[in-house]
């Protein structure tokens, strides 16, 4: 079988690993990843990951369930997200031994098989003790249609049903660590979801390039090492608004939006740092993304759903609400891994 990813290790000189911790710290502040806002007309009052939420409530991150309640199951999937790049612009000093590592590109291209390689955003994860990532894929885009104009839900049900391949843009993604956490190794399925479930440990200045808009992962559960805080009572509910401040000498503070503080060390917290790329498999395909040619939009998804929702022999979809339509295209198209299947 070919490769579907990349193990990296070690990725960077130690004093350019070492400088990836300095930049959080420089930029000081954290916000949690917030829902984006949901789209009229199509599953407008479910979250835009509802089919990641549902599957991490019925059957928690290793297939056995989630007998955590609803607050602290959603704390502990909410973590600090901020932008290092984006397309051209840097945010950050000193990312650049990071944004365009050789190895990097070297990995893309050959996993993707693409010709051009288009640096897109390089973005840091923090995770606190007791967090972990749901099973997911992430979400993907085609030409005329991204997270800012469709539901991301819908581009996840678009890449999984294989309908829309012409259309896609091929995004190959790094996942680098770097710090000295113990726990949230990063858990994934290479063969694809019917195949095992495999775990990389998070160490620092090590990264993994894989494709995962096409294979679901998620991340273990983040371990401090008295592992008082990953009791259910003792791990903060990260709700929305929640920051995460560097307070010096190595000490992060969380605040929640309830006025609850939280004290870290460094190495109480997962950190990774993420690259994404374009993949074009030639000038052509490149050509037409950058001038938006032979586009997708909502009509034309619908359409083609419905046709082959009729092929299967699902007919009255034009009747369903919106969030029943939702339901239905997630059931139909996303089959999550499920680890009871297997031997
Ligand atoms: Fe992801």
């Amino acid at each position: 079988m070919t490769n579907t990813y990349a193990h990296v290790n070690p990725l960077l000189a130690p004093a350019d690993a070492d400088h990836m911790l300095a930049i959080a710290e420089n930029l000081g502040h954290f916000e949690t990843y917030a829902d984006e806002g949901t789209s009229e007309g199509l599953g407008e009052s479910l979250p835009q990951r509802f089919d990641v939420g549902l599957n991490y409530v019925h059957r928690g991150l290793d297939g056995k369930g989630c007998s955590d309640e609803p607050a602290v199951a959603l704390g502990r999937t909410n973590y600090f997200r901020e932008t290092y790049v984006y397309g051209d612009e840097q945010r950050v000093d000193g990312i650049e031994s990071f944004a365009a590592h050789p190895l990097i590109l070297q990995s893309a291209k050959s996993l993707s098989g693409a010709a051009i390689i288009v640096p897109a955003i390089v973005y840091a994860n923090i995770l606190v003790p007791g967090q972990e990532l749901a099973i997911h894929t992430d979400v993907p885009e085609f030409r005329g249609l991204n997270r800012k104009n469709t539901p991301q839900w819908l581009l996840v049900c678009m890449l999984h049903s294989k309908l829309f391949e012409g259309w896609r843009v091929p995004i190959m993604t790094c996942v680098a660590w770097f710090g000295g956490n113990a726990g949230g190794a990063f858990t994934f399925y290479p063969g694809g979801g019917a195949g095992e479930r495999e775990s990389i440990s998070a160490d620092h200045n090590t990264a993994i390039v894989l494709d995962t808009d096409r294979f679901f992962h998620g991340v273990e559960r983040v371990k401090t090492p008295s592992l008082k805080e990953t009791a259910n009572e003792g791990i903060a509910q990260v709700g929305s608004g929640a920051t995460l401040e560097y307070a010096g000498q190595d000490q992060w503070r969380l605040h929640t939006s309830e006025g609850r503080r939280f004290d870290y060390q460094w190495a109480d917290l997962r950190y990774s740092i993420s690259w994404k790329g374009y993949c074009f498999v030639d000038a052509d395909s490149h050509h037409k993304w950058r001038q938006s040619e032979d586009c997708l939009n909502l009509s034309n998804v619908q359409e083609i759903f419905e046709r082959d929702l009729r092929q299967r022999g699902v007919h009255g979809v034009a009747a369903l609400s919106p969030d029943d339509y939702a339901r239905l295209l997630v059931a139909t198209y996303v089959s999550f891994p499920d680890e009871s299947d297997q031997t």
